[in-house]
């Protein structure tokens, strides 16, 4: 397939329906983990233009950042701890519309308002969490949490 990934406009459930069909395309054939989570960071990233969107994945019973785009973040999140680990504890998805409201939230980037954790769940275990954030408050919705759900889905882990 072509490398190129073709940004659509309208609504964000346009995006999110335009952007998975590509995803698909590039996540086909492939099953190096590291390089489809990068590419899948890569073209969430160059869609919506977040400030930082990446995997953390579940090594040693601590999250570890994996493949992301984006400012450096912290390296090791522990079980319960911040918004990534709490959605790893609880295996559900975590939308926060204001980071400075949700106690214990870990601020990897001053520049980060709001954030979408959604994990990775394989055999009834987190393997990994996709963490987004933005710049502005308020950016992650339900449609956010059901697209970027069907995105995980189809990394093979
Ligand atoms: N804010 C996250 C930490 C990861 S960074 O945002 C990239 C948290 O509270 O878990």
């Amino acid at each position: 397939m072509a490398e190129d990934l073709h940004i659509a406009t309208g609504n964000k459930t346009e995006q999110y329906q335009s952007l998975i069909p590509q995803v698909r395309g590039i996540l086909e054939g492939e099953n190096d983990l590291v390089a489809n989570l990068a590419n899948v960071a890569a073209a969430l990233k160059e869609q919506f233009g977040w400030l930082w969107v990446g995997f953390y994945i579940v090594k040693n019973n601590e999250l570890v950042v994996g493949p992301f785009q984006g400012p450096v973040a912290c390296t090791r999140i522990k079980k319960g701890k911040g918004v990534c680990g709490t959605s790893w504890a609880a295996a559900k998805t975590i939308i926060v519309p204001d980071v400075e409201k949700f106690p214990g939230h870990i601020a990897c980037s001053s520049l980060s308002k709001s954030e979408i954790v959604v994990p990775v769940i394989r055999d009834q275990e987190v393997v990994a969490v996709l963490d987004v954030d933005s710049e502005k408050p308020d950016q992650f919705s339900l449609v956010d949490q059901r697209y970027l759900e069907e995105i995980v889905e189809l990394i093979q882990f």
